[in-house]
C-alpha cells in the first residue's frame, strides 16, 4: 500500500474484534501491521494476503511488541476473554505502557460494556475497568471503546434455537443492544481517522436495540417457523453468578443504559440492524 500513512498495530487480527479492526482499516486505506502467534495458520495467510505486515509473537514477548509498535500510528488493543483477571489487566497495562513508552499518537483500547466506576465481582468486567483507569492515567492520546452484546453471542448454542424456542436475559419488552462485530472496526476506522474528535473519549459502540418480543419475531422470520421468546428463570440467574450479573447489568446497571442510535450511525454510517444481520452475515452462524 503506498500513501503516507504510518502502520497501526492491531492484536488479535485473527480473531473477531482485531479481524473486523483490520478490514475496516484496510479499507480506509492505513497499513494495518498485526501480531500473530503463528504465521503459517489459514487466518494469519489470509491477513498476509490481504496486505497485512504480519509480526510473529504473544504476549509474553515485550520486545517483540515494543519493536512492533516502532514506526506505527496507532495501536488497537484487544485481549483474548480466555485470561484470568489479573492476567488480562497485566497484559492490557503491559501493552498500553509499551504504547506510551514508543510514542505513538493515538491508541485505541476495547474494553466492554459492563466496564465502569465499580467494581462488579464478575472478573472480566472488572478487568477491563481497571484497564481503564489505567490507560486513562498515561500520559498518551487514548480512545476507549465499550462494545454492547456481540450480534454473534446471541447465535451460539445454548439458547434453545434447536428446540423452537428462545432463552436469554431480557424480559418481553425489556431492551438492550447490540453491535455486530463488523460493525467494531468500523466505529474503530472511523476513531483513527479522528483523534482530534475521538483523543480522550471514552464511547460505547452499538449497531442496534432489540427486545425480547422483537427477538421472537426476528427469530421467527429467521428460522420460518415460531420460536417463542423467554426470559431465563429467576432460579437460574439467581444461582449463577456470571448469569445473574449480566441479568442485573442489562436490568438496571452499565448494559441499561443505551446509546442513541442516530450518533452512532455519524460515526459508522453502516450499522447493520439485527434482522438484517441474521440475514446477511449472522446466516452462517446459524446452526439449526
Ligand atoms: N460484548 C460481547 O458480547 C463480547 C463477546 C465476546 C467477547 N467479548 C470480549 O472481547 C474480547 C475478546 O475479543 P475477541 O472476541 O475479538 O477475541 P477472539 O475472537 O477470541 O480472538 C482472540 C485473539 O487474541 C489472540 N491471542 C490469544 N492469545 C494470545 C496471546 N497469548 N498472544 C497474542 N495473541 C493472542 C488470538 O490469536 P490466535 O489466532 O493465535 O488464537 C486471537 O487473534 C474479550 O475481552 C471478551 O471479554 C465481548
Amino acid at each position: 500500500m503506498s500513501n503516507d500513512k504510518l502502520p497501526i498495530l492491531v492484536f488479535g487480527a485473527t480473531g473477531q474484534q482485531g479481524g473486523s479492526v483490520v478490514n475496516a482499516l484496510l479499507r480506509a486505506q492505513w497499513p494495518v501491521r498485526a501480531l500473530v502467534r503463528d504465521p503459517a495458520t489459514s487466518k494469519s495467510n489470509t491477513l498476509r494476503n490481504a496486505g497485512v505486515e504480519l509480526v510473529r509473537g504473544s504476549f509474553a514477548d515485550m520486545d517483540v511488541i515494543r519493536a512492533a509498535m516502532k514506526g506505527t500510528h496507532g495501536v488497537f488493543s484487544v485481549l483474548p476473554g480466555s485470561l484470568a483477571e489479573e492476567e488480562e489487566v497485566c497484559l492490557g497495562c503491559m501493552i498500553a505502557d509499551l504504547a506510551t513508552e514508543t510514542g505513538i499518537e493515538h491508541f485505541v483500547y476495547s474494553s466492554g460494556a459492563s466496564a465502569g466506576e465499580k467494581p462488579t465481582g464478575v472478573a472480566r468486567f472488572d478487568a477491563k475497568s481497571r484497564i481503564e483507569a489505567y490507560v486513562r492515567s498515561l500520559p498518551v492520546t487514548a480512545t476507549i471503546v465499550r462494545p454492547m452484546i456481540f450480534m454473534e453471542m446471541l447465535v451460539r448454542p445454548g439458547f434453545g434455537l434447536e428446540e423452537d424456542r428462545y432463552t436469554f436475559f431480557l424480559k418481553l419488552d425489556q431492551s438492550m443492544q447490540l453491535v455486530a462485530v463488523e460493525d467494531i472496526g468500523k466505529f474503530v476506522a472511523a476513531i483513527f481517522a479522528d483523534k482530534k474528535r475521538f483523543g480522550g473519549q471514552t464511547l460505547k459502540i452499538a449497531s442496534d436495540t432489540v427486545t425480547g418480543r422483537e427477538l421472537e419475531v426476528i427469530f421467527s422470520e429467521a428460522a420460518g417457523r415460531p420460536i417463542t421468546y423467554m426470559r431465563f428463570p429467576d432460579e437460574l440467574l439467581a444461582s449463577n453468578p456470571d448469569l445473574g450479573q449480566l441479568a442485573a447489568s442489562l436490568d438496571q446497571g452499565p448494559l441499561a443504559k443505551h446509546v442513541d442510535l442516530n450518533a452512532m450511525r455519524e460515526i459508522n454510517p453502516e450499522i447493520v440492524s439485527f434482522r438484517s444481520w441474521l440475514a446477511a452475515s449472522g446466516c452462517s452462524a446459524l446452526y439449526w
